[in-house]
This record gives structure tokens, C-alpha cells and sequence, in this order.
């Protein structure tokens, strides 16, 4: 379309006179992301269709255009200009697409909501001192928040503690972390940390580089060493715990290739966590999640009419994906739950339907000769939808074990599996972890709190009632070691109101 000539005027950027069209917009691309030569080419472009992009930003620019940029980091980019020129009218903060678009239209298409970055983050700030429980269990803490850049640095050196056995600095970050999820607003400033609790000095210093700088040093240092990523690589395989990558990484492996070399020394879970590695790195989609539900059911309705799977872990919380499916399977009589599971895994290894035509399957082992096409479809495999599992015997009827203090393992009988998920026949299959575990119905509330998670927020919850309750918490029950009694629950509900904290729904125990 061409405009009016009385509308057209020259500008001068930078010594270069350009022609400008629409005098309304005027654009200036923001480099962070986008890159030197890009934004020169971009620039050059967009001057050639007659658009007004200025190469320093000032009080004259109308629209700021991002690449590759959260809301949050467009927000702190643009907080940080403000600051430069206070009073200013503040110009959009757009996403590349409204630019792109501008250019293939040829003028600059009418700004839509999907176009802007600031309206993916509410525009409120942390007005004042914001009040927070010291316990996670004590406070909502929803799935997604305002802080995922300065939680995120706070997680590595968490994680990085952890790879170290520094229980203490472990647990400090994650505390951290964890309020920064709780906080209704984005941080801007570290005066907004003032009365948070659990900001030590550490975690404050962190906060402040990111929020001067946008990143820190020492996280990056961090993310980048040779220690802390063959760690998080090897931690990662099903089966291995800190103590073995830490082995592993002092007697000089590294790679996933390097661990393979020493297949003979792996456990069968470490083999079958390997095998099927690239499959579990993938994260569980919710509706695959649902899906392994509802096989788990089935097998379970066969093996006893009346029994329960329930979904627990962070599909339970509300999470979209996850690293496993955690099922919890229950009876509504006492006792009859006992040895349930054998049952259920035996009829669960002999359904084929979603066995693979040879050849599709995702992680199968290698053969060494390939199937002529007309060939009739080859017999199931012996191992159905189990791919591995390793059964644990409930460890003890004795409800003495219910009032062990340092009891941060359950003992109820269950399976650590994976499983093929099931998928239409002819299509791939893929490995996924499965963690089945049956309570007995007394003890359900306590197992489905504890299995339920997030993991800081079981640690807190049981901090909680030991330190300020002094009450013991675990899977099966809630003990009282004065008393000498176990308190009884018929539902979550009943075990957050003996411990006089408010109920928390699933989806607000993300800690
Ligand atoms: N859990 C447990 N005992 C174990 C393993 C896990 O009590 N041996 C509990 C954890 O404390 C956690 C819950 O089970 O509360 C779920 O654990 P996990 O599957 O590891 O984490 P999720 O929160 O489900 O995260 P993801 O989505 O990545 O699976
Ligand atoms: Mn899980
Ligand atoms: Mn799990």
C-alpha cells in the first residue's frame, strides 16, 4: 500500500538518511538475544520497506522488538531503560512475530495482544514486604510463578551442593528457591527480599548479580564444569544415586559411553536405566500418563475387583509432564491389598497388545538380522508392556515401623518398572517409568500425602511436625512419641488439621 507523499519524510540515524513511511512507528531492535549481525541485517531490511528503526534507544522509540526473550527478561530490560530515562513513555515490548509480519506485509500490522511480551506477565510488583511463613507447608506454592530465571540459578547451586554431599548448603538453596515460587510477583530489586526468610547472604549475592548483571558467575561456572554435568548426566540414569556418579566420575568416567564400557559392574536396574535411557530422558506426557493409568487399572481390576489406582506425584500436583508416572493402589478392605502386586505385574507382562511390529520399537535391543517384509507378524514378546521391574516385599507388617523416627523410606511392597507404553498397534513405543506402590487403606491418606510430593515439600512437612509439633511423620502415619500413639486419618484433610496447618490442594504443594 502506498501512502500518501505528504506523510513520507526523510530521517536522518546515525548519518544515513532513510525514507520513512510511517511516521507513527518508530522501531528499535533489541540486540540481547537477536545478535550483532542480525540486527544490522534486520535493520537494513526494514529501512528498505520504509520503517523507522532507530540504532540507539530513546525517548522517541514506539516500538521495542525482542528475540527469543521471556516477558520477565523484556520486563527487566525495559525496567532497566526506565531507569535511564525516567518519565519516558514506555514503548511496546514486542516479539519478533510483530515484526516479521510488519515486513511481509509490507506496513506495520495493527499490534495484537499474542505480539506483545509483557502482557504473558501480570504487570503487578511486590508492593511492600511480602509476609511468608517460614515452612513450605505452610504457604501455596502453585506450579508456575514469577521468578523462573533467579529460581532456576538458586536450583543449580542446590543441585551442585548435593552432587557434593553439602547436606546443609543443599537444603538452604532449596529453601531459597522454594520461596521464590511462592512469591506472588516478579522481583525486581533485592530490597524486595527484605524479611523473606531463608535469603542468607549466599543466596542474596546470587539474586543481586542476576537482577545487575542478568547472569551470575558462579552459577555459570557452575552449569558449565566437567563435575557438575557428568554428575547431573549420570544421577539422571534410573538406578544410580550421587554416591555411585560420584564413584564413577572420581575413577574417571564421564560420558554415557564411558559407563557403558563398564557394563559388568552395573546393577540390572543401572543396565535396564542405560538401555533405555534416551526414552526416560524424554519427559511423560500428562495423557501418556493417563494412558499407563488406565493399563495399571485394568490389570489391577482383574487381579482384585474393588481395588484403586490413584495418580500420584507431580501429574497429582497439576504438572503437564514429568520424569515418571507414580501409582498408588489401594483396597477399600484392610488386608486384602497384601500381594496384590506379583498379580498385577504377571497379567501386566502378558498383555501384547501394544507389543511392536519388529523394527518400530523405540529402545529395543538391536537385531542382528531384519525381517522380510511378508513375513507373518512375529510372536509377542515375553516380557509385555514390562520392561523392567524390580519388586520390593513390603519389608515389615510390624506396625512398629510406623514409629521409626529416621524412616524416610516407606515400606510398603512395591515396583520401580518401566514400562512400554502403550500406543497403537504399528506405532513406536517408548520406555517409561512407572513407580507402583500399594498401600493398605489405613494408611492410604499418609501414603498419597507422601507420594504426592513436591519432595521439599514432603522434607518441610515432616520438618514441621517434628520441630514444631513434635510429631512424626511419614507414609504410613502420623506418631506421637510422647504418647506413644499413631494418630488416624480417613483423608489428607484430617492429617494437615491434627497438624494445624491449613489444607494445602495438591496444586499448591509445588515447593
Ligand atoms: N518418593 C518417596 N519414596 C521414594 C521415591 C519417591 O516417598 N523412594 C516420593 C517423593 O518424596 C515425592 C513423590 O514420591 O514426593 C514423587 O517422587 P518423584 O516421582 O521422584 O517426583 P515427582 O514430584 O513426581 O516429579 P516428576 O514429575 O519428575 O516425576
Ligand atoms: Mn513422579
Ligand atoms: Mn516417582
Amino acid at each position: 500500500m502506498m501512502l500518501p507523499r505528504r506523510r513520507r519524510a526523510r530521517v536522518e540515524d546515525t548519518g544515513n538518511f532513510f525514507e520513512v513511511h510511517f511516521p507513527g512507528v518508530a522501531i528499535y531492535l533489541a540486540e540481547p538475544r537477536m545478535g550483532r549481525s542480525r540486527r544490522a541485517f534486520l535493520t537494513r531490511l526494514a529501512r528498505s520497506k520504509g520503517f523507522h528503526v532507530l540504532d540507539a534507544y530513546s525517548s522517541a522509540v514506539t516500538h521495542v522488538v525482542m528475540e527469543q526473550t521471556s516477558a520477565e527478561e523484556a520486563i527487566c530490560w525495559q525496567e532497566s531503560r526506565a531507569a535511564l530515562a525516567p518519565g519516558c513513555a514506555r514503548p511496546a515490548l514486542l516479539d519478533i512475530s510483530w515484526f516479521t509480519e510488519s515486513m511481509a506485509a509490507g506496513q506495520p500490522v495493527p499490534v495484537e495482544s499474542r505480539h506483545c511480551l509483557e502482557e504473558a506477565v501480570p504487570r503487578k510488583r511486590l508492593p511492600g514486604p511480602v509476609r511468608m511463613p517460614p515452612y513450605a507447608c505452610q504457604r501455596s506454592t502453585p506450579l508456575t510463578h514469577h521468578n523462573t530465571s533467579l529460581w532456576e540459578a538458586l536450583e543449580v547451586l542446590a543441585e551442585a551442593a548435593g552432587f557434593e554431599g553439602r547436606e546443609g548448603c543443599l537444603l538452604a538453596f532449596c529453601r531459597a528457591a522454594s520461596v521464590l515460587k511462592a512469591l506472588p510477583c516478579q522481583v525486581t530489586a533485592l530490597s524486595q527480599l527484605q524479611g523473606l526468610p531463608h535469603f542468607g547472604e549466599h543466596s542474596r549475592r546470587v539474586v543481586q548479580e542476576l537482577l545487575d548483571r542478568g547472569v551470575c558467575e558462579e552459577v555459570e561456572r557452575v552449569r558449565l564444569s566437567e563435575r557438575y554435568q557428568s554428575m547431573k548426566l549420570f544421577t539422571q540414569i534410573f538406578g544410580v544415586g550421587v554416591r555411585t556418579a560420584d564413584r564413577w566420575y572420581r575413577e574417571g568416567l564421564r560420558t554415557l559411553d564411558d559407563i557403558q564400557g563398564q557394563v559388568q559392574r552395573l546393577t540390572e536396574q543401572q543396565k535396564a536405566g542405560l538401555q533405555h535411557h534416551q526414552d526416560l530422558c524424554t519427559p511423560v506426557q500428562r495423557p501418556d500418563a493417563e494412558a499407563l493409568q488406565q493399563v495399571v487399572e485394568t490389570a489391577v481390576a482383574q487381579a482384585l475387583p474393588g481395588a484403586t489406582v490413584t495418580l500420584a506425584g507431580g501429574f497429582r500436583r497439576g504438572k503437564l509432564q514429568g520424569h515418571d508416572v507414580d501409582l498408588l493402589i489401594t483396597h477399600p478392605q484392610e488386608g486384602q491389598e497384601a500381594g496384590l502386586l506379583p498379580r498385577v505385574l504377571c497379567s501386566l507382562k502378558q498383555q501384547v497388545r501394544a507389543a511392536p511390529p519388529e523394527g518400530a520399537a523405540g529402545s529395543c535391543p538391536p537385531r542382528a538380522w531384519t525381517v522380510p517384509i511378508m513375513l507373518p507378524p512375529p510372536p509377542p514378546t515375553p516380557q509385555g508392556l514390562v520392561l523392567y521391574q524390580q519388586h520390593q516385599l513390603s519389608r515389615s507388617r510390624d506396625p512398629t515401623h510406623l514409629t521409626q523416627r529416621s524412616h524416610t523410606m516407606d515400606t510398603f511392597e512395591r515396583s520401580f518398572c518401566i514400562f512400554r507404553l502403550p500406543r497403537p498397534p504399528g506405532a513406536a513405543w517408548k520406555a517409561v517409568r512407572v513407580d507402583l506402590v500399594v498401600a493398605p487403606i489405613s494408611q492410604f491418606p499418609f501414603a498419597l500425602l507422601g507420594w504426592t510430593g513436591s519432595k521439599h515439600f514432603e522434607r518441610e512437612l515432616r520438618q514441621f511436625s517434628r520441630k514444631e509439633k513434635g510429631l512424626w511423620l511419614n507414609s504410613h502415619g502420623l506418631f506421637d512419641p510422647e504418647q506413644k500413639t499413631l494418630f488416624r486419618a480417613a483423608a489428607e484433610e484430617d492429617i494437615f488439621r491434627h497438624l494445624g496447618l491449613a489444607y494445602l490442594p495438591p496444586e499448591q504443594r509445588n515447593a
